[in-house]
């Protein structure tokens, strides 16, 4: 293939993440884009968790059971010559470390807001991730076919909850249940709304110049009036559009829409698509990377045991960052100081997998997983040894004990175990006096728990008993010769080692932390593992 060639393919691709409160609509976007993107071709509109339909994101039995997004998915989609990946994310709080991940592999961010809720508590959190990441975010408000706050006050709570300034796309006309359409302020048209067939196929809308008379008798006097007066005043005291603002991530372009009708979808999506700019280069060991280079490079950012029940196999997500990958290509994986052939690559579309035979920079591939690699991992050209940044690893605030009902499932109970901690859905402590007896297992979110003993038992036939700790802080402890025996803790503390044999503290409260370290002065005691 010619670099031409190769610039080419790259330069049409676009991964980006979607985040939300959970109800705010991500799935049902996410559904409509792929249904423009010809993906799918009715999409499962309006899928009714009561009436048991799912959206084509949702993979594991867990997720249909609980109506929460557990793990993230990686779809692949053309449009317009574009070739995009969406990587859908799970809004619920308790798998926040899972979205941080994924959206490390995300060169941009789609943020989906409930008009009548405007920015929530998740959308905060995932939002303040996007923004450590510097990535641009675009804002999509959803749900305008219902009433919901004025658009001027969802700017302002924008504004002052997320500390972003915004440029509307578009402009709402009746936000008090009375949708009529946008008026698109790039082309000065108004874009009528029709909610024809409840969303299940693509829309076309009827555009028009703001000033026909004809838009001015459909939405009255009035409200015609209103709008121009609007409009006025977004142009005068509203911010400018500045493209590079956006793409750094200060400005965030808001679209109003309907998901779920499909109203502002296309629009929404050719927009970003025109904004957005391809892969860009990543930091390595030495020095930034570019993605139109010739070597192939990428990391793993995510790992998935046992996604298909019929495969119980891993798969290994790897964002590509650079070159071309091919299929059976054998590449250096730089932290296990091995050549990995990957002859299976994989790309997904909901519960189907397909083969790659290609794949560029900005793609995800889903790789089959041996038990050898670990989140964070860089796989590189041969002769290459680059290693992306790491992945951080969250302190886990919930623990537990945990032991097999039967004694003699321990075999299938410990792969289970040591399978989910390499996902980085759990990190897991042994008491050095007791070993594999009695695991304690560490938590960012308690919900985790509960997946944990789901699928300890549906996926590896183990009954779990589980009994919760009292502690919430964790520190690793960084000391020469350190000795449990004569490390002064307190009453309340437990010293534990984590699977890299590193010593750990568990603590219940603050005040036992500083005790600690006024009894070792030659401990660190750090909240974060300096492991890779
Ligand atoms: P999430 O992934 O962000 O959690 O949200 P999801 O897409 O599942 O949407 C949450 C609910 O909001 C769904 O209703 C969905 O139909 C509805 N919804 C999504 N977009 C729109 C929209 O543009 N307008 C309106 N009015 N509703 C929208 P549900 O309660 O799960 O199902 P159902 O009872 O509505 O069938």
């Amino acid at each position: 293939m010619t670099q031409q060639d190769l610039s080419k393919q790259i330069k049409r691709r676009r991964t980006f993440a979607i985040i939300s409160h959970p109800d705010a609509g991500k799935t049902t976007l996410t559904e409509k884009l792929l249904l423009y993107g010809g993906a799918i071709r009715l999409a499962g509109s309006v899928k009714s968790r009561r009436s048991q339909k799912h959206a084509v994101s949702d993979w594991m039995e867990i997720e249909k059971q609980r109506g929460i997004s557990v793990t993230s998915s990686v779809l692949q989609f053309e449009y317009n010559g574009y070739c995009i990946n969406i990587l859908d994310t799970p809004g619920h709080q308790d798998f926040s470390e899972d979205t941080y991940r994924t959206l490390m592999a995300a060169d941009s961010a789609v943020m989906v807001i409930d008009c009548a809720k405007g920015v929530e508590e998740q959308t905060k959190k995932l939002f303040h991730v996007c923004k450590m990441r510097g990535i641009p975010i675009f804002t999509f408000i959803n749900k305008l076919d219902r009433a919901g706050k004025s658009p001027f006050e969802l700017m302002e709570e924008i504004e002052k909850v997320l500390g972003i300034k915004s440029y509307p796309m578009n402009w709402p006309i009746g936000t008090d249940g009375d949708f009529k359409g946008v008026y698109n302020r790039s082309k000065s048209q108004i874009e009528l709304f029709s909610d024809g067939n409840h969303g299940q196929s693509v829309v076309s809308s009827i555009v028009g110049d703001v000033g026909d008379v004809a838009f001015k008798e459909h939405l009255g006097e009035q409200q015609h009036q209103q709008l121009m007066e609007e409009i006025e005043l977004l142009d005068m005291a509203g911010d400018e559009f500045n493209l590079n603002k956006i793409l750094n991530g200060q400005l965030t372009p808001i679209f109003f829409g309907s998901a779920m009708t499909n109203f502002g979808v296309q629009p929404f999506l050719e927009s970003f698509l025109s904004l957005t700019t391809p892969p860009a280069g990543r930091t390595s060991n030495i020095g930034e990377i570019d993605p139109l280079s010739n070597e192939f490079s990428g990391f793993i950012f995510k790992i998935q045991a046992n996604m298909n029940p019929t495969h119980r196999d891993r798969i290994a997500f790897l964002r590509i960052c650079s070159g071309k990958f091919d299929k059976g290509m054998t590449v250096n994986h730089v932290q296990g100081n091995k050549k990995v052939r990957l002859s299976q690559p994989q790309q997904f579309m909901a519960q189907d997998r397909v083969i790659v035979e290609e794949a560029y920079a900005g793609d995800i591939i889903g790789i089959h997983d041996p038990g050898i690699f670990r989140i964070g991992d860089t796989l590189c050209h041969l002769q290459d040894k680059i290693m992306y940044e790491g992945i951080p690893v969250f302190a886990p605030e919930h623990f537990a004990k945990i032991y097999a009902k039967n004694s003699l499932k321990r075999k299938h109970f410990l792969k289970g175990i040591s399978q989910i901690a390499e996902e980085g859905a759990i990190q897991v402590f042994k008491r050095p006096q007791l070993g594999v007896e009695e695991l304690i297992v560490g938590v960012v979110g308690a919900l985790q728990f509960e997946v944990l003993e789901y699928r300890l038992n549906n996926e590896y036939g183990v009954e779990v008993v589980m009994n919760q700790l009292p502690y919430k802080y964790i520190r690793w402890v960084e000391m020469e010769n350190f000795d449990a025996d004569s490390f002064g803790v307190t009453m309340d503390t437990l010293i534990v080692e984590d699977e890299d044999q590193q010593p750990v503290l568990l603590f219940q409260n603050e005040w036992s932390i500083d005790r600690v370290k006024e009894r070792n002065p030659k401990a660190v005691l750090k909240d974060i593992s300096s492991r890779r």
